[in-house]
């Protein structure tokens, strides 16, 4: 099946140009200037033709952090890999990686294989898998080097979460270490759980049980502090790391000191850290639950840290910590203890159009809302020329992009499997009009007309950054 788009702006993280895409099965196999005289050629022969005009033409959004169905905070992340590809899909994500859990007294092995056999014949678009490292020990270090061989080649440990999936610093340092030996690449949630622990017990013995508790009990100090011990503790190991889910300005201090002094400190930020606030968690009633993650929502002056660190590279990659719980029988599990209410958010679906936004208000360039959405999400994480890109030999992973279009986001309209919205009613400028996974259609003009299953599992290469 042969494929041309016609007529729209292609826009990649390196260039933006007006060219037609020419697809063969599941690959782009050129692109051509409308001028060229490639075009007659071209569409004597296709199949199907596109017609992009007034729109972008960009790869397929790669959402590095996900969590769908993970069990977490006494209940399972509300998203299956069915329903999360899907609604990534619709939000112009055409690649996720979600994270595989090792849990305490488990090998690596076993959590891979109930992970992939959750995913498999499941998802709407590509996925593959971080491995989340709980229990760090000779074994598990041993697992670590087969892994990135098999195409796991990142590794989440976590200074946060003392029982659950806490590493202590010795543990973190012989993590690390070992991904100097096998190129693979640590992933760190760093927030210091051992004090917010206290805090929180503090809190609770005051009778503090409401939602924002959460926020007040894990400070912006807390990530700031454990965000510079990482990046120490690499530092000392020789290794690089790539910090996740960044949301403080402290934080994001130490990235970019480690960075100016030629450390190889990566970090992620999220959409919620962009434009949510710790207001959120304020609001009343139990209504706050509905904005209970951690790293917590900030106070309203980090926030231009966060567009500022994308601006400057210091913060490389956007990416959702998608984690979604409904309100009703899963966040109100916290009722009257807020330490109880499962933590994380709902995004999957909208990342590419609030970054958009961004773009629209002149917060980001336009080729910059490509790189730190698709490009370097794939080249940190090893899946870049395939992915991340459209170029001769890319995968097909194609979004015919509206810059013009509105739309108001609502738990009414999405398709993310929750009772509720972090953006209820917020009208956004843009919206992907049509979505291709591997020169497949999967969205058209706002309707799902993907499989489940057409979703394949991508072995990684190492970190691009590095080789
Ligand atoms: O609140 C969050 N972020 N939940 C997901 C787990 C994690 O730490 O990424
Ligand atoms: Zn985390
Ligand atoms: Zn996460």
């Amino acid at each position: 099946m042969t494929t041309v788009i016609i007529n729209g702006t292609v826009v990649t993280a390196a260039d933006v140009v007006e060219a037609d895409v020419l697809i063969d099965g599941e690959t782009v196999v050129a692109l051509g200037s409308p001028a060229s005289g490639m075009r007659e050629t071209w569409l004597s022969g296709a199949d199907r033709v596109i017609d992009a005009s007034g729109r972008y033409v960009i790869p397929g959004g790669i959402d590095v952090h996900t969590h769908m169905e993970l069990p977490f905070g006494g209940t399972n992340a509300s998203d299956t890999f069915e329903t999360g590809t899907r609604a990534a899909a619709w939000g112009g994500t055409t690649t996720i990686i979600d994270f595989a859990v090792q849990t305490k007294g488990q090998t690596l092995r076993h959590g891979l294989d109930t992970w992939f056999a959750r995913a498999e014949g499941e998802c709407a678009i590509d996925y593959g898998f971080h491995m989340i490292v709980g229990d760090v020990n000779d074994g598990t270090l041993k697992e670590m080097d087969q892994l990135v061989d098999e195409g796991i080649t990142s590794f989440k440990l976590f200074m946060a979460y003392p029982g659950v999936f806490y590493s202590t610093d010795g543990e973190i340092f012989r993590a690390l270490q070992q991904t100097g030996n096998n190129g693979g690449l640590v992933m760190m949630h760093a927030e210091n759980g051992s004090v917010i622990d206290q805090l929180v017990v503090q809190a609770l013995a005051r009778g503090n049980t409401d939602p924002k508790y959460h926020g007040l009990t894990r400070p912006s100090t807390l990530e700031g502090e454990a965000t510079h011990r990482a990046i120490q503790l690499a530092k000392a190991a020789g290794t690089p790391i790539y910090i996740v889910h960044l949301s403080a300005a402290e934080a994001l201090a130490a990235v970019t000191a480690a960075r100016d002094t030629g450390q190889n400190a990566f970090a992620e930020t999220c959409p919620q850290y962009l434009y949510l606030t710790d207001e959120g968690m304020a609001r009343p009633g139990f209504e706050g639950a509905k904005f209970v993650c951690s790293p917590p929502l900030r106070p309203e002056e980090h926030l231009p840290h966060m567009w500022r660190g994308l601006r400057t590279n210091d913060l490389q990659v956007v990416a959702t910590d998608h984690c979604p719980f409904c309100f009703k029988g899963q966040k109100e599990l916290g009722q009257g203890d807020f330490s109880k209410i499962p933590n994380g958010l709902p995004g999957v679906e909208h990342r590419m159009d609030l970054l958009h936004q961004g773009v629209v208000d002149g917060k980001i360039g336009l080729r910059r809302w490509i790189e730190i959405a698709a490009a370097t999400p794939a080249r940190m994480f090893g899946l870049y020329g395939k992915k991340g890109t459209i170029a001769p030999g890319s995968d097909a992973d194609i979004v015919i992009y509206d810059p013009t279009a509105r739309q108001t986001l609502s738990a009414d309209t999405h398709h993310m499997n929750t009772d509720y919205s972090c953006y209820e009613g917020w009208e956004i400028q843009g919206r992907s009009d049509m979505v291709m996974s591997r020169g497949r259609v999967v969205i058209d003009d706002g309707a799902y007309v993907g499989a489940k299953g057409h979703g394949s599992y991508l072995r990684r290469e190492r970190c691009q950054y590095l080789l």
